[in-house]
């Protein structure tokens, strides 16, 4: 079964990578990017140089943020979070690269320098020119009170956006070479609950293979690398690691 197949590399690992996209979050409340009824499926993204150019794209942009903080900021960690915090408790992971923004394995007890978070995170904001930190709250009570103006950063005047990656927007640097150091040095990566379809997070699993890496893919559906990998689990994320753990 996937779950006896998933226990025996579990068992097996030693300095292992887990890499995770949206489908880890989906038990706890959170909707994913292209499944049905998906963040895409719903509204086109708004990329990066939109949200620079247009002060009504930065209003739609916190619209929809503030939109999504119900499921947001009350979500807890699922089965997936909790169980690669007790393989990382463990030694058996050296680090969790995500795609995630919603902060759910630092909710876990996923220590920061254990954690890259490639495309940053949603739960507070950055301004774009001075880099000053701003928390939600304050946004969101600058655009009430502007009557759904986007708010402009109080330091330098610079656009306040979400501190997470939108398309267009440089990556990290850091987050990127930490991402890329865990890649080239694992044991086993395991990519979990992605789509494998946006770039260049999608590279890390192909250059953890090419580095003599086990690639095990955990995923609802099929992805372009599912050749690629040396175990592919169609299963449900939080069904199968549950399972594999209680083994
Ligand atoms: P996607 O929505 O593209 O893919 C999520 C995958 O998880 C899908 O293939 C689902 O089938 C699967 N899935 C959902 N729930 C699951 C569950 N409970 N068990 C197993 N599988 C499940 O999300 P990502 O791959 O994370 O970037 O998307 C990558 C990036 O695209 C995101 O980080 C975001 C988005 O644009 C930016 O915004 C920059
Ligand atoms: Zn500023």
């Amino acid at each position: 079964t996937s779950a006896a197949a998933l226990a025996a590399v579990l068992s097996g690992m030693r300095a292992s990578v887990a890499f995770t996209g949206a489908g880890i979050s989906t038990e706890c409340g959170i909707p994913d990017f292209r499944s049905p009824g998906g963040l895409w499926t719903r509204n086109r993204p708004i990329d990066y140089q939109s949200f620079r150019a247009s002060p009504e794209m930065r209003a739609e942009a916190w619209r929809r943020r503030f939109a999504l903080e119900p499921a947001l900021g009350g979500a807890r960690p699922g089965r997936g979070h909790r169980a690669l915090a007790g393989l990382l408790a463990q030694g058996r992971l050296q680090g969790i690269i995500t795609q995630n923004i919603d902060g759910l394995h630092q909710a876990s007890g996923v220590p920061d320098e254990r954690l890259v978070e490639l495309h940053g995170n949603s739960t507070y904001a950055t301004c774009l020119d001075c880099g000053a930190r701003y928390e939600l709250g304050w946004v969101r009570a600058q655009f009430e009170e502007g009557q759904e103006r986007a708010p402009d950063c109080p330091a330098c005047a610079g656009p306040v956006k979400s501190a997470a990656i939108s398309f267009g927007q440089p990556m990290p640097a850091e987050a990127m070479a930490r991402a890329g150091a865990l890649s080239g040095g694992c044991d086993v990566f395991l990519a979990i609950g992605s789509s494998l379809v946006v770039w260049p997070a999608a590279g890390f699993p192909v250059q953890a293979k090419r580095a003599g890496a086990t690639l095990v893919i955990v995923n609802r559906e099929s992805t372009e690398f599912d050749d690629l990998a040396d175990l592919v689990i169609n299963a449900d994320i939080g069904d199968v690691f549950e399972a594999a753990l209680a083994r």
